[in-house]
């Protein structure tokens, strides 16, 4: 993996402190940006979906071309960005500060039909409950004490709390909207990570925490009918059971199947939401497959074995006719996605949520930095 990094600051230029514009190309579409604020951030306030996932300059999802005016690019990695696509005049907006009054960006017509719940900054909830799900995956459920949070499913939102050394990290919300607004998290433990650390050691039920969201667009088509793969791994499950949830309850009617890959017993959960989901809508599938070596009378019945690139064809031997869904970390995914365009599945339906690791584009060590261009 590069871990070059390049900062987009030219001498002497900083983010002006007066309001400034960013126009959609070729719609022509203005949308105001406040001092300070990232590109993204403008067009999330104002109900535009622009695809992100890290919000940290480090995966690439939100590179944009930027037709006039001047943006301060932050801090990104070379991999997300790298020098030859800077020089064609791409930028990554969830880091790109306007400098320029104006700044205009290519963005499709078809993208810029308002459709995104505008995220909110700073929401104060209470943690009415933190459950042990396995010896890796604890679940987290907060309920917002004033205004329910507008999202859709599949979007996360930013978790952290700065003064206790967590940074504020994506999290994807684990359930469908409820009317009382409840939202359920699923975070892994990463060795020494410090947000998912402090979720794991020190935040407790009862303690009041503020999030900020909905991001992401990792949502439903609602135009399609075709039937659903969804395939996750580790805490990759919570925005695929908020997805299924959310279809199943409108009444969805294609086949869902959802592949989970866990390595042992222990690393399977929600089991009984499986079983239910199964007994109520004849068409939803839940198809476990382990990876470690445990004998097959631990293991549910009907479960596989192996990782799920090479049980696929055993679940859909043809997903030319499937929409698919996948969500874990960039290697499960990647691998995940090869796999299935290798059974026919189209690219245009294939919709993917990377857990890219935050840490390296915050706080880049001196020696990694190249000059700015
Ligand atoms: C869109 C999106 C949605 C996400 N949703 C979820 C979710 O629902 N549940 C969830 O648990 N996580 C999710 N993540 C990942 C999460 O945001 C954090 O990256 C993760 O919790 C690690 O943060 P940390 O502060 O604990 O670790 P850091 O302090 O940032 O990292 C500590 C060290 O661990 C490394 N590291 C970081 N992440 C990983 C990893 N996954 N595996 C191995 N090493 C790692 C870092 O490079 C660093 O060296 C999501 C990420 C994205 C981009
Ligand atoms: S680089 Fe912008 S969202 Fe990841």
């Amino acid at each position: 993996m590069t871990t070059g990094m390049t900062t987009g600051m030219t001498t002497g230029m900083t983010a002006r402190s007066t309001a400034h514009t960013v126009r959609l190309s070729p719609s022509g579409k203005d949308v105001a940006c406040s001092p300070g604020d990232t590109v993204l951030g403008a067009l999330e306030r104002a109900g535009y979906a622009l695809p992100n996932n890290c919000r940290a300059g480090a995966c690439g999802e939100c590179k944009t071309k930027v037709l006039d005016g001047e943006v301060d690019q932050g801090m990104v990695l070379d991999m997300a960005l790298a020098p030859a696509e800077r020089e064609q005049g791409y930028r990554l907006m969830c880091m790109a500060k306007p400098v320029s009054e104006l700044v205009e960006i290519e963005f499709g017509t078809d993208d810029a039909r308002p459709k995104l719940f505008p995220p909110r900054d700073r929401v104060l909830c209470v943690v009415v409950d933190s459950i042990e799900r396995t010896p890796t995956i604890r679940e987290l459920r907060l309920r917002p004490v004033g205004e329910p949070l507008r999202y859709w499913p599949g979007q996360y939102l930013m978790v952290g709390d700065p003064s206790a050394g967590a940074p504020p990290r994506p999290y994807s919300i684990a359930n469908a909207p409820r009317p009382d607004g409840e939202i359920v998290l699923l975070v892994s433990r990463v060795p020494d990570g410090r947000t998912s650390g402090w979720v794991h050691e020190q935040l407790s039920t009862g303690d009041r925490v503020t999030v900020a969201g909905p991001y992401g667009t990792f949502i439903g088509d609602p135009g399609a009918d075709t039937p659903v793969l969804c395939l996750a791994a580790g805490s990759g499950l919570a925005p695929i059971l908020a997805l299924t949830d959310a279809a199943l309850r409108r009444g969805f009617r294609p086949p869902v199947t959802l592949c989970y890959s866990a390595r042992g017993r222990d690393d399977l959960f929600d089991e009984g939401l499986m079983a239910w989901w199964t007994a109520k809508h004849r068409r939803f599938r839940f198809v476990p497959t382990f990876t470690g070596d445990e004998p097959d009378s631990a293991l549910p019945d009907g479960s596989l074995r192996g990782r799920i690139p090479n049980v696929l064809p055993e679940i859909a031997a043809d997903l030319s006719g499937h929409s698919v869904y996948i969500a874990g970390s960039p290697e499960f995914v990647e691998a995940c996605t090869d796999a299935v365009i290798a059974l026919g599945a189209p690219p245009e339906r294939i919709h993917v949520e990377k857990y890219h690791p935050q840490a390296a584009a915050e706080t880049p060590p001196a020696t990694q930095l190249t000059p700015a261009l």
